[in-house]
C-alpha cells in the first residue's frame, strides 16, 4: 500500500462514514501523517494556522478510529495500522476506489448487522444514512423560483466540466438582462451539489457593502460548523463552498467603461481576484451583465478563472411561443432570431403579439419597424449605463445599415485609435455590439432590438 491507496482507502471509509469526502486540508493531514510530517510542516504548507491544523486532525484520527472500530487510532500510528490492516487482508483495494474489509464492503460497513463498526456516536459527525445522498447545506436566499426551461445543455456541460472536473474557482456568467442567466444557474445547483458542502445564492442587487455580505455569509456556513474561522476565505478552505453572487452589474458604476466599481466598492474587485488567485477548494459563481475588469486578465484555458458569454437560444425557444399559443410556426425562426433569443425579450413579445394580433406572427413582422414595447424600459436602464463616448459609436452604430470595420468608425468620429478601441471593447464587455466575421476581417455592428432602440432615441433627442 502506497500513500495515495492509503488516501482511497481513507477517503472511502470517510464517505460512506459521514457521506463527504476528505477535504484537501484532511487529506495532506494524512499525507502528513503517512510521511512523519510535524503538524507544524503541514500548517506552513498549507499556510494554515498549526492550532487550526490540529483541531482539524483530532477529528479526523477520531472519525477514523470509530470507522475502524480502532480506539487507539492516531497520527503517529496511522501508516503502520493501514499496513497491519492490508498485511493481514482485512483491507483491499478494488479497482474502482471502493474498499473491501474482509468480506464487508464499504457499503455495508456500517449497517447494523456489523455491529462491531458501527459508529460510537453517529451524531458527531454530519453523516448520512446509507443510501441517501452527502449532506449539502443549501441557501438560496432570494433566489427567484425556477421556471419552464429549455435547452441549455451545452453551457450545463461546460460549467460542470469547469466545476467539477477543472476545478475552476472563479466563473463569471455574463450576458444581457434576461438572456438566462439565473435560470441557468438555479438549473445548474441541483446538478453539482452532491460536490458541495454549502450552497449559497445572494443579489448584489441592493448593493451590500462587501463587509456586509462577508459577515452575512460566515454567518450562515458558521452555523453549520463547530469550529468558527475568522474569514470567508478560511471558511472557503477549509469547507467546499459554491458561492454565486446575482446581479454583480449592481456594483458599477455608470457613466464609465463597463466593469469599473461604484466607489466604495473597489474591495469586491480584490475579493474576486482573492478568491480566483488564492488556493483554496471552493468556487464562486458571478452573474452579470457585464464582465469585471480584473476577471479578463486572470481568465484562460488552463487557469482556475473563466467565463462564459451567454447568448440567446435557439431553434427551442420555440417552446415559449407554444406556451403563448402563437399560430404560424414556420415563422417563430425570424422572431426568434430578430429578438436573439433572449427568452425574457420573447416572453414580452409573444404576449404583446398576443395582444394585438390575436397570435399572429405574420401581422406582426409586416410592419417594418421593430417593435419594442415593454423591452425600451429594460434598454434603457442598459444604455444608460454608458459613457458618452460609447453612446456615439452605437449611434454611429445604429445609422449604418451594414457591419463596418473599426477604422471605419474611427474615421467618422474623428477618434483617436485608442479611444475608440476602448469604447469598443467596453461595449463588447456589455454584448451590445455584435461582430461579423468577414473573410479576414472584423466588423461591427448592433443587434436589431438594439439598432431600433438608438433609432428612436436619436429621433425623440434629435
Ligand atoms: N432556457 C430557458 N428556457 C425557458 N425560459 C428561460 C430560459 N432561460 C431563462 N428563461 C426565462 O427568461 C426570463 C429571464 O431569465 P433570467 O434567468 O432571469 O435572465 P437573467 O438572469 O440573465 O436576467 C425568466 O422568466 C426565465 O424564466
Ligand atoms: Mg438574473
Amino acid at each position: 500500500m502506497d500513500v495515495e491507496e492509503a488516501l482511497k482507502f481513507t477517503d472511502n471509509l470517510a464517505l460512506t462514514t459521514t457521506g463527504k469526502h476528505l477535504d484537501s486540508l484532511q487529506k495532506a493531514i494524512l499525507r502528513g501523517a503517512w510521511n512523519n510530517q510535524k503538524y507544524k510542516e503541514i500548517a506552513q504548507e498549507h499556510h494554515r494556522s498549526e492550532k487550526y491544523v490540529k483541531e482539524v486532525g483530532f477529528k479526523l484520527w477520531k472519525l477514523l478510529s470509530v470507522a475502524l472500530g480502532d480506539q487507539q487510532l492516531c497520527k503517529a500510528n496511522f501508516r503502520a495500522k493501514l499496513e497491519n490492516l492490508q498485511a493481514s487482508n482485512i483491507v483491499s483495494l478494488v479497482g474502482n476506489g471502493c474498499i473491501h474489509i474482509g468480506n464487508i464492503s464499504a457499503e455495508t460497513l456500517h449497517s447494523p448487522e456489523v455491529s462491531q463498526f458501527e459508529p460510537q456516536d453517529k451524531n458527531k459527525f454530519n453523516q448520512k444514512t446509507s443510501n441517501s445522498e452527502p449532506k449539502v447545506y443549501l441557501d438560496l436566499g432570494d433566489a427567484p423560483e425556477p421556471n419552464l426551461f429549455y435547452n441549455r445543455t451545452s453551457e450545463l456541460t461546460t460549467l460542470k466540466q469547469w466545476i467539477l472536473e477543472n476545478r475552476t474557482r472563479l466563473i463569471t456568467i455574463y450576458g444581457l438582462s434576461g438572456i438566462g442567466k439565473t435560470a441557468l444557474t438555479l438549473q445548474l445547483i441541483p446538478q453539482i451539489q452532491h460536490e458541495f458542502d454549502y450552497i449559497i445564492y445572494r443579489s448584489l442587487c441592493n448593493s451590500p457593502p462587501l463587509q456586509t455580505l462577508q459577515t452575512n455569509l460566515i454567518q450562515f456556513v458558521s452555523q453549520q460548523q463547530e469550529i468558527e474561522l475568522p474569514s470567508l476565505i478560511e471558511h472557503l478552505r477549509s469547507s467546499r463552498c459554491l458561492l454565486i453572487l446575482d446581479d454583480v452589474q449592481t456594483i458599477f458604476t455608470s457613466g464609465q467603461l463597463a466593469g469599473h466599481y461604484q466607489p466604495g466598492y473597489e474591495n469586491y474587485g480584490t475579493f474576486f481576484k482573492q478568491l480566483a488567485e488564492s488556493s483554496h477548494n471552493s468556487c464562486l459563481i458571478l452573474l452579470s451583465w457585464e464582465k469585471p475588469r480584473e476577471i479578463a486578465a486572470l481568465e484562460g484555458e488552463n487557469r482556475p478563472c473563466k467565463s462564459l458569454q451567454l447568448n440567446g437560444l435557439g431553434a427551442e425557444a420555440g417552446e415559449i411561443f407554444r406556451e403563448k399559443r402563437l399560430a404560424e410556426e414556420e415563422k417563430w425562426s425570424q422572431l426568434i432570431d430578430l429578438y436573439r433569443g433572449n427568452p425574457l425579450w420573447l416572453n414580452i413579445v409573444a404576449t404583446m403579439i398576443q395582444d394585438l394580433f390575436g397570435g399572429s406572427v405574420s401581422e406582426f413582422l409586416s410592419y417594418d419597424t421593430l417593435f419594442l414595447g415593454d423591452l425600451e424600459c429594460l434598454l434603457h436602464q442598459k444604455c444608460d449605463r454608458l459613457t458618452e463616448l460609447e453612446k456615439q459609436v452605437i449611434c454611429w452604430l445604429a445609422s449604418e445599415a451594414a457591419p463596418v470595420e473599426i477604422s471605419k468608425i474611427s474615421a467618422n468620429l474623428e477618434l483617436s485609435p485608442s479611444t475608440l478601441l476602448q469604447a469598443v471593447q467596453s461595449l463588447g464587455r456589455r454584448l451590445l455590439i455584435e461582430k461579423v466575421k468577414q473573410g479576414e476581417k472584423t466588423l461591427f455592428t448592433l443587434q436589431p432590438v438594439l439598432m431600433e432602440y438608438v433609432k428612436n432615441q436619436f429621433l425623440k433627442f434629435g
